[in-house]
């Protein structure tokens, strides 16, 4: 079995391959694993220090015109209550994240690409520019747009792009979606390098323990990230909802603890072989483990993300079984988020909008 201090070459060096990534999700063993997550989490420290990024998630509208076969909010899910928030909602959310000095938020909906749609998101964001006196980044995840609609978001003030690739095996990719022009894996890579053309910083991420995927092909897809040269990574472990054609085969799936400890993994390694990128601690590995969000900074994540939605709209937006804390106020949400981060031995990194560094380093190598 690979000892992370023997490897300490390849890690440091940045002379990753497949074999190394692969070796390092398939350690096992608590003590293993948890060499595995100090070395990712001493990375961290090193090149972005204690401080945690916060985002307040804004869960802007579960309205979504795609059928993908594991989430909750698919199109075809009929007892899904669907809402889109007014602005003014949109906007107390806003002064939420103002007042407790966030720094920045993600505007989060299913994928509508109506002109209609376009449109009152790219206002949305003007009004969250002024309205915060231009002290907020913006995410956008909002999924596939044509690069017309990204440039308009983009030159309304957003600063980043949220578009999860959700497995980089084309194969798997289509096994979880419809065989459709809708759901096509040429349109998501399309997308993901029209967002980068357009100059955001660009996240990208993926689901870890789907049905059939392999350690191999999860491999392939940390080294697409680093490939692709992505800023921002979310990712966390797939969780099956009731409702979806996906979870039909429940039985067959990995356990919930082993696609945990596999998703943990994959921050530490992605951390060790994209030292400066952002990584989220998602909410997914706190659906299965009350220790998830902290466990996921230990392992090298350096963002978080506060639901700042109002109460009576997080429950309808709900993507897997068990979505933790929707019935914690905006306040509770903020302060169980800062004392995981406190906890965590990290400090939030309030007022800062939290750029990607790595983001940055590409900027300036520009410039230079
Ligand atoms: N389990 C885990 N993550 C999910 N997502 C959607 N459904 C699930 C699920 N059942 C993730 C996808 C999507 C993001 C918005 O949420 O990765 O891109
Ligand atoms: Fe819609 Fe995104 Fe859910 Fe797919 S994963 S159904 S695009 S919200």
């Amino acid at each position: 079995m690979i000892s992370i201090k023997e490897n300490a070459d390849v890690i440091e060096m940045n002379r990753m391959t497949a074999d190394d990534v692969i070796e390092m999700l398939k350690i096992t063993g608590n003590h293993e694993m948890d060499m595995l997550f100090r070395k990712a989490n001493e990375i961290r420290h090193q090149y972005s220090g204690n401080r945690v990024f916060l985002r307040g998630l804004i869960e802007y509208s579960n309205i979504c015109s795609k059928n993908c076969y594991y989430c909750g909010i698919r199109e075809n899910n009929k007892s899904v209550f669907r809402y889109k928030m007014s602005v003014t909602d949109v906007l107390e959310a806003v002064w939420f994240a103002v007042k407790n000095n966030l720094g920045s938020v993600v505007i989060q909906s299913g994928e509508l690409t109506s002109s209609a749609n376009t449109e009152e998101i790219r206002k949305l964001i003007k009004q969250i520019k002024s309205f915060s006196g231009n002290k907020l980044a913006i995410t956008l995840s909002c999924g596939e747009q044509t690069e017309d609609t990204y440039i308009k978001w983009r030159d309304a003030g957003a600063e980043r792009y949220l578009l999860r690739i959700e497995t980089t095996d084309k194969k798997l990719f289509e096994n979880i979606h419809p065989k459709n022009s809708h759901h096509s894996f040429e349109k998501r890579l399309e997308a993901l390098n029209n967002l980068k053309k357009c100059g955001y910083q660009v996240g990208t991420g993926v689901m870890i323990g789907l049905p059939d995927q392999t350690v191999e092909s999860l491999a392939r897809d940390i080294l697409f990230m680093r490939d692709f040269d992505i800023d921002m990574c979310g990712m966390g472990p797939y969780i099956e909802h009731n409702c979806t054609p996906l979870a039909l085969n429940k039985s067959e799936n990995l356990k919930l603890e082993e696609r945990y400890n596999l998703a943990l993994k994959m921050i530490a390694v992605l951390r060790i072989v994209m030292k400066d990128v952002n990584i989220a601690s998602t909410t997914a590995f706190q659906a299965i483990n009350n220790m998830g969000k902290i466990n996921a900074l230990d392992a090298g994540a350096n963002v978080i993300m506060p639901n700042i939605t109002e109460c009576k709209y997080k429950s309808c937006y709900s993507l897997y079984n068990n979505k933790p804390g929707i019935e914690n106020s905006r306040e509770a949400e903020l302060k169980t988020t800062l004392d995981l981060i406190y906890s965590a031995s990290n400090v939030p990194g309030f007022n800062e909008s939290g750029d990607s560094v790595h983001f940055l380093n590409k900027i300036h190598a520009n410039i230079h």
